[in-house]
């Protein structure tokens, strides 16, 4: 599937921070293998924005690489079907950034609200660098070289998929026009053939008119539906849906990650800077131990005392793991002071140490075997680099940036 125009592509990336806990698995891997069923996926290792806030000790960056493919692996991606590979590996990605950069108001990427808010937050570090700025446009650099239709990501990414949708409409809107592009347009539309040209036409209009994503959706699979149509044609029809211009880089949408809340074990949201986690591979033991001492409705001091799930994160975890049923003992037993916190826990530590003992069994080959992480590693970064090739070559060419011959 993987060398057709046809399948829908979704791309998302992740910094590499070690091994993963159960807040990055529920609120963004869990969803990563779903999706490699239904798109063309591209996932990688966004080694390089590491080092926009971790420049100075890099020491620890390859470990964590390795780590956190293992976890992707190990959750279930399939580098057979998804695209997995580090963005160091696959030199395109700087390229198309420094050209990106060239059309990008340093307004825009002051106003990114990461940007301060993190400064902010990490104030021990020296963040007033060039690298740091341009970390969103490092970002849309990434996503826009693969052209995917999707990019799943949380709600703390948004703001970056809007950005690099800003930065696609003014490159296309400065190297995308091409003389008559509306009559060769309708001429290539033609190509689409009976029902698709007329139901492209009519998805357009719909778009134009109410901007219903929707439209644009059905639209771009018509195109996508047609193999044999030139890739130069191809690309007008993309562009056609949205506006007069060829779509060098077509605009991505945001496919947000429905993400539960995980706590970790002091109650606040689960993350590694909060020292608060459970790993996605963790010794059953270790996990148990973990669990028993995490934070519950502070009114229960005592056995007897009656409580209250709402106000407790071991109920956020029984809403991830545990059935119905299950649930209902946990409502009643809690309010009527029927069950102790400890009975409460038992069946949610029994699920979280059934799932990361699966995860321990799929990540041990990988680690028996160091030559296999960066064999999946290689051949993912051949496939993304012939992807990213073909962009990038129609980046040059409509910069000029390439001799006509
Ligand atoms: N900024 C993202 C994060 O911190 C990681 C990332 C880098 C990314 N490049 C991307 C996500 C491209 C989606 C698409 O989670
Ligand atoms: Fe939380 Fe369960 Fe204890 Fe109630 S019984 S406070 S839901 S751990």
């Amino acid at each position: 599937m993987n060398s057709t125009t046809q399948a829908r592509r979704v791309l998302s990336g992740m910094r590499p921070t070690g091994q993963l806990h159960l807040g990055n698995y529920h609120g963004a891997l869990k969803n990563w293998v779903t999706l490699q069923h239904q798109y063309e996926g591209y996932f990688f290792v966004a080694d390089w924005h590491a080092l926009t806030t971790g420049y100075e000790d890099t020491s620890q960056l390859q470990d964590n690489i390795r780590e956190m493919v293992i976890d992707w692996l190990a959750a279930g991606i399939d580098p057979q079907l998804a695209t997995v590979f580090v963005q160091s590996q696959v030199p395109e990605h700087a390229e198309l950034h420094l050209l990106l950069s060239m059309v990008t108001p340093l307004g825009w990427l002051e106003r990114v609200p990461t940007y301060k808010d993190q400064q902010a937050q990490l104030k021990d570090k020296d963040l007033a660098t060039y690298g740091f700025l341009g970390y969103p446009l490092l970002q849309s650099a990434d996503i826009l070289l693969y052209r995917p239709e999707f990019v799943p990501v949380g709600e703390d990414q948004v703001a970056h998929v809007e950005i690099t949708r800003e930065v696609a409409r003014r490159f296309n809107f400065l190297y995308g026009s091409e003389p008559d592009f509306a009559k060769k347009a309708e001429k290539a539309l033609r190509l689409l053939g009976s029902p698709g040209a007329g139901q492209y036409a009519q998805a357009r209009r719909r778009y134009q008119e109410s901007g219903d994503p929707a439209a644009l959706i059905e639209a771009r699979a018509l195109v996508r539906a047609q193999p044999a149509l030139p890739e130069a044609d191809r690309q007008r029809l993309l562009g056609y849906v949205e506006g007069l211009n060829i779509s060098i880089l077509p605009e991505p949408q945001v496919l947000l990650t429905p993400t539960p809340k995980v706590p970790g074990l002091d109650g606040r949201k689960m993350s590694k800077s909060y020292g608060n986690t459970i790993g996605l591979r963790e010794e059953p033991d270790q996990i148990a131990k973990k669990m028993r001492v995490m934070q519950t409705d502070p009114a229960r001091v005592r056995r007897t005392d009656p409580g209250d799930p709402q106000k407790c994160p071991v109920w956020d975890l029984h809403k991830i793991y545990s059935d119905e049923a299950t649930r209902s003992w946990v409502v009643e037993g809690c309010r009527s002071a029927g069950i102790g916190c400890l009975e409460c826990k038992k069946p949610v530590i029994d699920r979280v140490v059934a799932e990361a003992t699966a995860m321990r069994a799929r990540a041990l080959p990988f680690q028996q075997d160091p030559a296999r992480i960066p064999a999946v590693l290689e051949e993912g970064a051949e496939r993304a680099r012939a992807a990213a090739r073909a962009t990038l070559d129609d980046v040059r060419q409509a910069m000029n940036l390439k001799a006509r011959t």
